[in-house]
């Protein structure tokens, strides 16, 4: 029977030294107060010595706190909320979009120099084939020695898409192996998906996402009057972060959806026009996209298990996306539509219900189907690839079990793969399109 022995946070002594005992003995660790760096990050620890002289186990937690908050007019002046963040720091230093920078560059350093927060600012082009090693090291240089050499509790202020919020929070995970930062995601997706996400990444060969940290922003903030500027084909792409979760989280969300979400799309969230009710309507919608989403990824910030119902739609798209060249909210509800025929095949789901699964994607002109979903072999490499990044316990695909909650098929073998496949492509044979969207594929490939 091993003994903890907690150490008392109120002596200031070194930790009893255990290192010649010939018993097995385990202390907790809590370390004191005072010595703490970090707001927003801590940890405690034990350790068991096993008696024999010769080894020892350590058991270690490791917490934080990641706020998320809907503001209005995150640049405006009147709204203190990021200069609250900023003002006891002696400057900002911030990583910007290119094409936001064009648009919200003046206000935000207008913002700053209202607040007399001296502004170190980077201005990076994020398109999707930017989102390379090369970028995070472009990155590095800028908050490293030769840069601005940001501290290790100095939050970074990132501003942009998915792509931006992926390679910026990646860099900020690996200088000084963990810098915090703020995320304001200017895109639909970077809004309620990527910004808030702990998933940072860079694409690898052929894979997307396949290199990255765990490492969330402390504070995301979201607010929705950036969406009105993006192009519409943006503005739907992030709608289908929002169908996932209703889809497999909130029953609520998705009926606002099948009623509100085009006049959403159109009105970019009630920005170009629309009445009080609709932006609070788009309030809500974005907040329950948000809060579901955050209440699994959130509380499962190491991905340590594999009850993770916003992986729908990002089983197989990891794979065909790029090599389809789809843009990425496009290619998970392709992902999605090919699940809900799937789930129909091994009679998780109803028929009807995959119609109206079907119908909203549809609505909002989103892709359901693309023939690269026929090519068995690249969809069971994708299956391979997703069962060793989920951990080789199973493939773990979410599919939906009715609308608002969805199960986890640990396997699908090729056979059903091939059936599920062959139902979904006749189904989507019948749509008067064969199930494609509008602006479906990717046009920033300038690097090409
Ligand atoms: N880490 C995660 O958990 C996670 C989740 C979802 C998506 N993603 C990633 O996010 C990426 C897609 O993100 P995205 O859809 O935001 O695309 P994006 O970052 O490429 O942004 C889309 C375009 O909009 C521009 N833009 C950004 N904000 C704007 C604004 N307010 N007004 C006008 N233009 C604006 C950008 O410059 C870009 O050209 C993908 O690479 C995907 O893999 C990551």
């Amino acid at each position: 029977m091993v003994q903890a022995k907690p150490y008392p946070t109120a002596l200031t002594g070194a930790i009893p030294d255990l290192s010649s005992s010939r018993s097995e003995q385990l202390i907790q660790f809590n370390h004191p107060e005072k010595y703490r760096t970090s707001e927003w990050y801590t940890g405690h620890g034990e350790i068991t010595a096993s008696g024999d002289g010769r080894s020892f186990e350590i058991s270690a937690t490791y917490s934080l706190k990641a706020r998320v908050e809907l503001v209005d007019g995150v640049f405006d002046c009147v709204n203190p909320t990021l200069a609250q963040a900023y003002k006891s720091r002696t400057r900002c230093v911030a990583i910007v979009d290119q094409t936001v920078d064009e648009l919200y560059g003046e206000p935000i350093r207008r913002y700053f120099e209202h607040y007399e927060i001296p502004l170190e600012l980077v201005v990076c082009r994020a398109w999707e084939s930017d989102k390379t090693p090369d970028t995070v090291h472009r990155l590095l240089q800028f908050l490293g020695k030769d840069g601005c050499d940001v501290s290790r509790n100095e939050p970074v202020l990132v501003v942009g898409g998915g792509v931006l919020s992926d390679v910026a929070g990646l860099a900020c995970a690996l200088h000084n192996r963990r810098t915090p930062y703020i995320m304001v995601g200017t895109t639909v997706v970077a809004a309620i998906d990527a910004g808030p996400s702990p998933r940072t990444c860079t694409n690898g060969n052929q894979f997307k996402n396949s290199l990255g940290a765990y490492h969330p922003p402390v504070l995301t903030l979201v607010d929705r009057h950036l969406f009105r500027t993006l192009a519409t084909g943006h503005i739907r792409n992030g709608m289908a972060e929002i169908i996932k979760m209703a889809i497999t989280d909130d029953p609520v969300l998705f009926e606002l959806m099948e009623h509100h979400g085009s006049t959403l799309m159109e009105t970019h969230f009630a920005t170009l026009n629309g009445s009080e009710e609709l932006a609070t309507i788009a309030d809500d919608v974005i907040y329950r996209a948000l809060f579901s989403y955050m209440k699994h990824e959130g509380t499962n910030m190491f991905e340590t298990y594999q009850d993770r119902p916003h992986a729908y739609g990002h089983t197989w798209s990891p794979r065909f996306e790029p090599a389809a060249r789809l843009m990425h909210g496009h290619a998970v509800t392709i992902d999605m539509a090919f699940g809900a025929s799937l789930a129909v095949e091994m009679g998780w789901l109803k028929p009807e219900e995959r119609d109206r699964i079907i119908a909203l994607c549809r609505s909002l002109g989103l892709s359901v189907y693309h023939p690269i979903l026929e090519n068995v072999e690249l969809m069971i490499d994708g299956q391979k690839n997703m069962r060793r990044k989920r951990g080789d316990g199973g493939l773990w695909a979410p599919l939906p079990m009715g609308i608002g909650s969805c199960d986890y098929a640990q396997e699908i073998s090729s056979d059903l793969l091939r059936a599920a496949i062959a139902r979904h492509k006749q189904f989507c044979a019948a749509l008067p399109d064969r199930g494609q969207g509008k602006d479906m594929y990717l046009t920033d490939l300038g690097l090409e």
